[in-house]
């Protein structure tokens, strides 16, 4: 006998939102309803979360895992399919949000860009 739970009347699979709770910089938080599949990177976009700095903001690699400027910190910690995000996971970096498939509930932490992707102030010696 099979387990019919996860499907609708004509066999297909049901895909239930999963909830990713958010927290901004500021400390904030809040839960996004997210589609099994989506890639973290776009639904976090979508809901209106900005994953990168003020610079990589326009000047990305638009999710396809070369600039490393689409770090934030997840839990519980997906398994990592791409050699950057195995580095990050195995010695604690951000990892890649445009990486991750959202399969599970998960926490997300957006962080501040201090290296690359962020515009520093400007020092009065360079004026
Ligand atoms: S958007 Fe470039 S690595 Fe994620």
């Amino acid at each position: 006998m099979t387990d019919d739970s996860d499907r609708d009347g004509i066999g297909t699979p049901v895909t239930e939102p999963i909830p990713i709770r958010v927290r901004e910089r500021d400390g904030s938080e809040s839960t996004i309803e997210v589609e099994p599949g989506t890639v973290l990177r776009d639904a976090l976009r979508d809901a209106g979360f900005e994953v990168y700095g003020s610079v990589s903001r326009h000047a990305n690699c638009g999710g396809r895992g070369i600039c490393a400027t689409c770090g934030v910190r997840v839990a519980p910690d997906p398994e990592p399919d791409h050699w950057h995000d195995a580095a990050a996971a195995r010695f604690g970096y951000p990892r890649l949000s445009c990486r991750i498939i959202v399969s599970e509930p998960m926490t997300v932490e957006l962080l501040e860009k201090r290296l690359w992707g962020q515009l520093l102030p400007r020092r009065s010696e360079d004026a």
